[in-house]
């Protein structure tokens, strides 16, 4: 085939690839505590929420070096393999990191109680409708917020906030904080 016409055939892979609908299930919270992970395998080398990472660490990575990165770790230094779908939210934390934001997770939900995790010193509040309430956070950087009706979970936006950096978490959307500019280089499907 000519050049032109390897280009159209490009073109058709993407449309097609776009107009698949996205798999929908109903978000739930994680069963792991990602930040609770960090803190018991990572921390006592690369300090609290990473503040022993040089800043913007991760922005030279691709997603595939940054995942090597961690899953290197887990399994060395952490002396704790993690699966893979925790290595995701792992680098959505770390992409976090690198950014100087706070992370968020959502780890439970009991009865109206929901619950989870912030990075260390970030105010956290939430919005349930069009109303905003504080966040309660203990001292190991839990989340406890109760609502007045269950079906409210689906309402709820938390937005945590340090050194004036934001981050939000639409709990309808996801049980975890990710950056917007999450590089998918790495999780690309391979062609042919
Ligand atoms: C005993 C200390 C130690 C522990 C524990 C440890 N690391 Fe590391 N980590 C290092 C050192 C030293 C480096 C730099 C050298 C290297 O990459 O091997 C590093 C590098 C990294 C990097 C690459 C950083 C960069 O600048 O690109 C990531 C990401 C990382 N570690 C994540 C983790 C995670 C996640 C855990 C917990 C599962 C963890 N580390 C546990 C010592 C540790």
């Amino acid at each position: 085939m000519r050049p032109f016409a390897w280009f159209l055939v490009g073109c058709g892979a993407l449309v097609l690839g776009a107009q698949q609908p996205e798999a929908k299930k109903p978000v739930e919270p994680l069963k792991f505590g990602p930040r609770d992970y960090f803190v018991a395998r990572c921390q006592r080398c690369h300090g609290v929420d990473g503040t022993n990472y040089t800043a913007g660490f991760a922005k030279k990575d691709t997603d595939e070096m940054l995942r090597h990165d961690i899953d290197r770790m887990a399994k060395g230094a952490g002396n704790q393999p993690i699966k893979d779908d925790e290595i995701d939210v792992q680098m959505a934390y770390h992409r976090l990191m690198s950014d100087g934001k706070p992370f968020i997770s959502w780890t439970g939900r009991k009865d109206l109680v929901l619950t989870g995790e912030v990075t260390d010193g970030a105010k956290l509040m939430a919005k349930i409708g069009d109303k905003t309430v504080d966040v309660k956070v203990d001292d190991d950087d839990h989340w406890k917020l109760s609502l007045a009706s269950s079906g409210d979970w689906e309402k709820v936006v938390l937005t945590a906030e340090m050194e004036k950096k934001k981050t939000s978490l639409e709990l309808v959307k996801s049980a975890y904080s990710k950056p917007a500019d999450i590089k998918k280089t790495g999780s690309a499907p391979r062609s042919g």
